[in-house]
């Protein structure tokens, strides 16, 4: 097998690989790991090479616990309202179980989903140049190579967006890392030693996805 082939098929593995990873073991992320992973991160590519991202490692526990604290609020209000909204019920039609189904509701409207913060040994707090354009894709970029990166180091992450929707929260994590103004708080992610192995969440098939030439024709045949 040629070389190439050998790189392709370690680089699907670890994309294949890669899992929302929200409970950690104690066990601290070395100081090696974690200069790869923002090293991975500052490789990324940006508009215009505008490398408008910064990085804030946050470990000291009272910190973390304030933004998991702040994360479950977002992510409660974020729940809450999409199942006010009827959503949250349209997402879940397929599940049959009612009970199961209420304690979903219950466990995202509560907002304890994204609290996981606070337990992570490491959180990269990703902010950026608020006058660069493409703040949002550039910090996207880098925080998808540092999750692969991640992953093929063994540890776990998630990219947590609950505690920067509303501006208020997002406020609040600036006064607390006291970033400057003209700085924008773009997302949270968490890193540490994953407890367990965990399931992939299901994707699309690639049919519904990709088109030839125009939207009409899908690229890929549906399989019969
Ligand atoms: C932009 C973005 C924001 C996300 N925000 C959150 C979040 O606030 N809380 C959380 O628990 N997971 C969050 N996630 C993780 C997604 O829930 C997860 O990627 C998705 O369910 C697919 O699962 P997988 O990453 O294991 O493949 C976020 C992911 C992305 C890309």
């Amino acid at each position: 097998m040629s070389e190439t082939y050998n790189l392709v098929e370690a680089t699907m593995k670890v994309i294949q690989d890669r899992r929302s990873i929200r409970e950690y073991t104690d066990e601290p992320v070395s100081d090696q790991d974690l200069d790869m992973i923002l090293e991975s991160a500052r490789l990324a590519p940006s508009g215009e090479n505008a490398q408008p991202w910064r990085f804030v490692i946050v470990k000291d526990p009272a910190t973390r616990k304030l933004i998991g604290a702040l994360a479950g609020g977002g992510s409660g209000r974020r729940f809450t309202a999409e199942f006010v909204t009827k959503k949250m019920q349209e997402r879940f039609s397929s599940l049959q179980d009612e009970e199961k189904k209420k304690a979903a509701f219950q466990k995202l409207t509560s907002g304890q989903v994204s609290t996981f913060l606070a337990a992570a040994p490491v959180n990269i707090v990703v902010c950026g140049r608020k006058d660069v354009w493409d703040l949002p894709y550039d910090t996207s970029a880098a925080i998808e190579n540092m999750l692969l990166v991640v992953t093929a180091l063994g540890l776990g992450a998630c990219w947590v967006i609950a505690p920067c929707i509303d501006i208020r929260d997002e406020e609040r994590i600036k006064k607390l890392l006291e970033i400057p103004e003209g700085i924008k708080v773009i997302s949270i992610i968490s890193i540490g030693h994953p407890t367990r192995p965990h399931r992939p969440r299901p994707r699309l098939p690639i049919h519904e996805l990709v088109f030839r030439e125009k939207w009409a024709e899908s690229y890929y045949e549906e399989p019969a």
